[in-house]
């Protein structure tokens, strides 16, 4: 069989996690079909027949009556301590571990930072494969919700709490995720991708992210800076060493090194870009980015700068 791969676990935590979805559904087919089993033979074996009369009644049966209720109870306790194992091989405490990363959950996008370093992301989370990393998550307006199965146990963002958890990966790859509590009209386009690399590769990306983007190399694109920065781009969006320093959106300093756009509505190329910035309405409806209507010359000096943001 093919199992989809966001269901195969690629870190101990999910591995943990798995397991006891296993123990937990086997448990729970069986019950199904002992219950449905025993329905079917009874409504089968003692339907009525012509001629029948009515069979005698009983009222009451101890033996039987302490047997549901004994087996179900043991059923329970069983799960409850698998459970609580879990929750502790998943969850240990962080005691005094300061987080590696600080997630904060928006209507419809995720901001990371990494505050050993001061580096600054959107959307797409890095992380050493093979380690294990602590992250701390919030929420800037509603509930929101971190689940990236092959990663990690699934953990809510709620605003003015902070709540931990950790997360790793065996191997590098690129790890799908999705916001998975119902927060609003884009739910469904709060994806989230973590991308394990190895540890050198990780540091590189890191130090990238922390450099300060290059002036504008070309004519066109240093039009397009100004466009930036007098238009309300700059309001909502920082890209670090310029005058736009808003936090309202992400942060595309390195816009250019995501593959994405909006939380994984669009591929990120030219064309995307230019498409999402002129009527973002129209690919994420309800979000905060509104509808610019730049004039075609201002779009292409616009585009021309935000390519360079590498
Ligand atoms: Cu955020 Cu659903």
């Amino acid at each position: 069989m093919n199992i989809p791969s966001p269901l195969i676990p690629a870190s101990s935590q999910a591995r943990d996690l798995d397991q006891l979805f296993q123990v937990v559904l086997i448990i729970s087919v069986a019950i199904f079909l002992v219950v449905a089993g025993l329905v079917i033979y009874n409504a089968f074996r003692y339907r009525q027949r012509p001629g029948d009369a009515l069979p005698k009644q009983d009222h009451g049966n101890h033996r039987l009556e302490i047997a549901w209720t004994i087996v179900p109870l043991i059923i329970v306790t069983v799960m409850f301590l698998l459970s609580v194992r879990t929750m502790h091989l998943v969850d240990p405490l962080p005691l005094d571990r300061k987080p590696d990363i600080d997630i904060v959950a928006h209507q419809w996008w995720w901001e990371a930072h990494y505050p050993a370093t001061g580096a600054v992301t959107a959307n797409e989370i890095h992380i050493p494969a093979g380690k294990k990393l602590l992250f701390r998550i919030t929420s800037a307006d509603v509930v929101h919700d971190f689940w990236v199965p092959q990663l990690a146990q699934k953990i809510d963002a709620v605003p003015g709490q902070m709540n931990v958890a950790w997360i790793s990966a065996d191997r590098p790859g690129v790890y799908l995720g999705a916001c998975a509590e119902y927060c609003g009209a884009e739910h469904a386009w709060m994806r989230v991708r973590v991308v394990a690399q190895p540890q050198a590769e990780f540091e590189r990306w890191q130090q990238h992210q922390l450099r300060l983007p290059a002036a504008p190399t070309s004519e066109q694109a240093s039009r397009g800076f100004h466009v930036f920065m007098n238009r309300p781009c700059s309001n909502c969006h920082r890209i670090a060493g310029t005058p736009a320093q808003g936090r309202i959106g992400p942060d595309l300093t390195h816009l250019g090194s995501r593959k994405t756009l909006a939380a994984g509505v669009l591929a990120n190329n030219p064309g995307n870009l230019a498409a999402w910035v002129t009527v973002p309405q129209q690919y994420k409806p309800g979000s905060n980015m509104p509808n610019f209507q730049f004039d075609p010359q201002q779009l292409k000096d616009l585009i021309a700068y935000l390519k360079e943001l590498k």
